[in-house]
């Protein structure tokens, strides 16, 4: 049986694209030549980036509701650093307003389509396509959400836009497998993220506590250090033969 690669080399000389920067640290510590963070939060990516070192890890403004903006994000990244390797499309937001089927508000329906599925399309597509043209066996992580699996009681487009990305990383694993990419996502249950404390207007302990009821394991709570595991695992050659895989983080989940 093969060796399990050490931590540090898991990533070694990678060259990887994070949406979002919530997992930027550890791909910079898994050994990743580069780390690239395309988010819209361009306060936060300089400061992520510049904690983990500026000649590592670097910050792009990016929409994902942008084609365009998808595109030279990951135009400039080959043309600056070589090649793609590792594309973890994970942007995603939540709609501010109850979104019951009785309730649904199709403004923001549209709007939350627009990042959690045309931006993942549009990450999904170019990430690819840089790596089809560089000959390289790239890995894809799409972030998709429990609520992909089990439903959701009030967040109907959300619930709706993570089945889309399951469906997004099953046809598109089936597409690329020709060139050796794989495509997997990841779908944690609840965390205490801003974007969860802010949709229930809560602080992190309060989340914490709200999601604990529906997790089997006890005695541990989910963190973004847990999803970043899951998501290096599927990044990595650890992962070689996995694609187009739904990879569930959610400590057992017990029915709502
Ligand atoms: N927090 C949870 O409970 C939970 C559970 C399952 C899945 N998820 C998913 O995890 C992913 C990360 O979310 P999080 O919980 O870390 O929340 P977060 O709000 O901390 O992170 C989301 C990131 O996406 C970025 N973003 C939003 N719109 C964007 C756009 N148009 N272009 C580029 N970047 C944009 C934000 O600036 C932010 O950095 C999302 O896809 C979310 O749906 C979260």
């Amino acid at each position: 049986m093969t060796e399990y690669s050490s931590v540090s080399k898991r990533l070694d000389g990678k060259v990887v694209i994070i949406t979002g920067s919530a997992t930027a640290h550890l791909f910079a510590n898994n050994g990743a030549r580069v780390v690239v963070i395309a988010d819209i939060q361009d306060e936060l990516g300089q400061r992520v980036a510049t904690s983990i070192g500026l000649h590592r890890c670097t910050y792009i403004h990016c929409d994902v509701t942008d084609e365009e903006q998808v595109k030279s994000m990951v135009d400039h990244t080959v043309q600056t650093y070589g090649q793609l390797d590792i594309m973890f499309s994970n942007a995603g937001i939540v709609s501010p307003t109850n979104q019951t089927i009785l309730e649904l508000y199709l403004i923001a329906f549209d709007r939350l389509f627009a990042v959690n599925v045309r931006g993942m399309a549009a990450c999904v597509k170019h990430a690819a396509r840089a790596m089809v043209d560089g000959g390289v066996k790239g890995s894809i992580v799409c972030t998709a959400s429990l609520a992909a699996t089990v439903g959701s009681n009030k967040w109907s487009d959300y619930t709706m836009s993570k089945h889309a990305v399951v469906g997004l990383v099953r046809s598109a694993s089936r597409q690329l497998g020709e060139y050796g990419i794989r495509v997997n996502c990841v779908s944690p249950s609840g965390l205490a993220t801003p974007l969860l404390c802010n949709a229930y207007h809560m602080e992190p302990e309060e989340v914490e506590k709200l999601v604990e009821p529906f997790t089997s394991l006890k005695g541990v709570v989910l963190k973004v250090s847990n999803v970043a595991d899951a998501v290096l695992f599927l990044a990595s050659h650890d992962s070689a033969f996995v694609t187009g895989h739904d990879l569930v983080v959610h400590g057992g989940c017990r029915p709502h």
